[in-house]
C-alpha cells in the first residue's frame, strides 16, 4: 500500500492520519446502520474484520484492478492474472466470482469477509490458482455461498474448519450445496505426514456444517480409501463423484443413509469386487445410478454374488461394459456373461495345470516308495558296506592321530633336530 509514504513532514502526516481515522469511523458507522440488513448479522466478527477490510466500502460501480465486472450479470472475473491475494474491493453486487488461474498460495481466515459482507456471492470458482493452504474460516461471512470450486489446487494443508467457520462448535450450518474438490491432491513431496484422505474427511465432517451439501466431487485425488464416517455426516448428498481415485474396496463404507443419492461415480478406481453388504445397500437406495467402468474386477469365486446381482439390478449404468481384469485366463471376459462354473478360487493355477501337478505328485511318491523297497531288500549288503566304510575311516583317523602327536611333542621335535647335529 503506497498510502502516505511519499508525503512531507511528520506533523502533516499525523494530521492526515487523524483525518483518515475519522473517515474510517464514519464509514463504519454508516455501514452498520440499520439500512444495511446483512451487515448487522456479522457485527460479532468486528475484531477479525479489522485486519481483512482495510479498504473503504467499495462504490457500486467499482471494479478491482485486473478484473472484469458486469453488474448486469452480477459477475466478476479475475482470470489468469497471477493475483497473489483476493482483491479487497470486490463490488457488493457480485454473485459469481471467478478467481481461476492465479497464484493465491494461501487463503487466510475471512479471505472474503467484507464490510458490508458479500451477501449475494453464490458461486465462487478458485480452480487452478496454486492454492496450497486453505485456513480455518476461509469462507466465513459469505451467507449465500452455494457453489465452491477448489479443483486443481495442490492442497497440502486444508484446515478441518475450512468450510465450517473457525469455531466449529458455534458456527452455523454452511450454506454450501455444491463442493467441487477434483484433483486437489498435492505432489508426494509436499504431503503432510497424515493421510490426505483423513485431512479432506476432517474438513467435510467438522461441526456437521455440510448437512445441506447436495453435490460433492472428489475425483482424481489418489484416494486409497474413503474414510468411514464421511458419508454419515453428509445426509443430503445427491451426487457423489469418486472417479479416477485408487479405491480398492468399499467394504467399510456405508451408503445406507444416503437416501437422496442419484449418482455415484466410481469409474477408474482399483475396485476388485463388491460384496453382499455393499450390493444390498446400493440396491436399497431409491434413485441411485452407479458407474463402475474401468475397475480391475477379479473374477474368482468371490465375484459370484456380484455377478448374480448385476444380472438382476437396474442400478448400474452400462453394466454390460464391465469386464474381468484378473485372473489371466478370465481377462476381458464380460461380467454379465459369466456363470458360477467360471468363477473358481484358484488364482495361481488353472484347473488343467492343477491336475497335472497332482499326477506329478503321485509319480514322485511311487518313485520314493520303490527306492525305500530296494533299500530294504538290500539291507544286509548295505550293513556290510557300512562296516567297511567305518573300518576304513578308523584306520585313517588313527594314522592321523599318530602323526599329529609326534609333531606336537616338543621333546620329540628337539630330539629329531638334535640328532642331526
Ligand atoms: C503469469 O505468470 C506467467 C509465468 O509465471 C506468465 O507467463 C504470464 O504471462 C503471467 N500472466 C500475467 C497476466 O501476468
Ligand atoms: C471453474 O473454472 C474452471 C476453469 O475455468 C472451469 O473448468 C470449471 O468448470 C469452473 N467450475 C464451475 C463449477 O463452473
Ligand atoms: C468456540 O466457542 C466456544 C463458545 O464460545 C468456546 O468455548 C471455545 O473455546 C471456542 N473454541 C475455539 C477453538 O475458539
Ligand atoms: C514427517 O515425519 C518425518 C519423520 O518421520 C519428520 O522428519 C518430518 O518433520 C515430518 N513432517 C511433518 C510435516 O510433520
Ligand atoms: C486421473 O488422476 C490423475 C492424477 O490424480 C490425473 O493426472 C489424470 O489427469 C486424471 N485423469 C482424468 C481422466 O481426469
Ligand atoms: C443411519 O441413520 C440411522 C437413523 O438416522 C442411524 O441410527 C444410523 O447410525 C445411520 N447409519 C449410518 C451408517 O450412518
Ligand atoms: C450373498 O447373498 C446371497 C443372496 O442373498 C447369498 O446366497 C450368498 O450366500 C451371500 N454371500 C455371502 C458371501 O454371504
Amino acid at each position: 500500500m503506497p498510502r502516505g509514504c511519499s508525503r512531507g513532514p511528520a506533523a502533516g502526516d499525523g494530521r492526515l492520519r487523524l483525518a483518515r481515522l475519522a473517515l474510517v469511523l464514519l464509514g463504519w458507522v454508516s455501514s452498520s446502520s440499520p439500512t444495511s440488513l446483512a451487515s448487522s448479522s456479522s457485527s460479532s466478527s468486528a475484531p477479525f474484520l479489522a485486519s481483512a477490510a482495510s479498504a473503504q466500502p467499495p462504490l457500486p460501480d467499482q471494479c478491482p484492478a485486473l478484473c472484469e465486472c458486469s453488474e448486469a450479470a452480477r459477475t466478476v472475473k479475475c482470470v489468469n492474472r497471477n493475483l497473489t491475494e483476493v482483491p479487497t474491493d470486490l463490488p457488493p453486487y457480485v454473485r459469481n466470482l471467478f478467481l481461476t488461474g492465479n497464484q493465491l498460495a494461501v487463503l487466510p481466515a475471512g479471505a472474503f469477509a467484507r464490510r458490508p459482507p458479500l451477501a449475494e456471492l453464490a458461486a465462487l470458482n478458485l480452480s487452478g490458482s496454486r492454492l496450497d493452504e486453505v485456513r480455518a474460516g476461509a469462507f466465513e461471512h459469505l451467507p449465500s455461498l452455494r457453489q465452491l470450486d477448489l479443483s486443481h489446487n495442490p492442497l497440502a494443508y486444508l484446515s478441518p474448519f475450512a468450510f465450517s467457520g473457525s469455531n466449529a462448535s458455534i458456527s452455523a450450518p454452511s450454506p454450501l450445496v455444491e463442493l467441487i474438490l477434483n484433483h486437489i491432491v498435492p505432489p508426494d513431496d509436499k504431503r503432510q505426514n497424515r493421510s490426505f484422505e483423513g485431512m479432506v474427511a476432517a474438513a467435510l465432517v467438522a461441526g456437521r456444517a455440510l448437512q445441506g451439501l447436495h453435490r460433492l466431487e472428489l475425483a482424481s485425488n489418489h484416494f486409497l480409501y474413503l474414510p468411514r464416517d464421511v458419508l454419515a455426516q453428509l445426509p443430503s448428498l445427491g451426487h457423489l463423484d469418486l472417479s479416477n481415485n485408487s479405491l480398492v474396496s468399499l467394504t467399510y463404507v456405508s451408503f445406507r443413509n444416503l437416501t437422496h443419492l442419484e449418482s455415484l461415480h466410481l469409474e477408474d478406481n482399483a475396485l476388485k469386487v463388491l460384496h453382499n453388504g455393499t450390493l444390498a445397500e446400493l440396491q436399497g437406495l431409491p434413485h441411485v445410478k452407479v458407474f463402475l467402468d474401468n475397475n480391475p474386477w477379479v473374477c474368482d469365486c468371490h465375484m459370484a454374488d456380484m455377478v448374480t446381482w448385476l444380472k438382476q439390478t437396474e442400478v448400474v449404468q452400462g453394466k454390460d461394459r464391465l469386464t474381468c481384469a484378473f485372473p489371466e485366463k478370465m481377462r476381458n471376459r464380460v461380467l454379465l456373461e459369466l456363470n458360477s462354473a467360471d468363477l473358481d478360487c484358484d488364482p495361481i493355477l488353472p484347473p488343467s495345470l492343477q491336475t497335472s501337478y497332482v499326477f506329478l505328485g503321485i509319480v514322485l511318491a511311487l518313485i520314493g516308495a520303490i527306492f525305500l523297497l530296494v533299500l530294504y531288500l538290500n539291507r544286509k549288503g548295505i550293513k556290510k558296506w557300512m562296516h567297511n566304510i567305518r573300518d576304513a575311516c578308523r584306520d585313517h583317523m588313527e594314522g592321523y592321530h599318530y602323526r599329529y602327536e609326534i609333531n606336537a611333542d616338543p621333546r620329540l621335535t628337539n630330539l629329531s633336530s638334535n640328532s642331526d647335529v
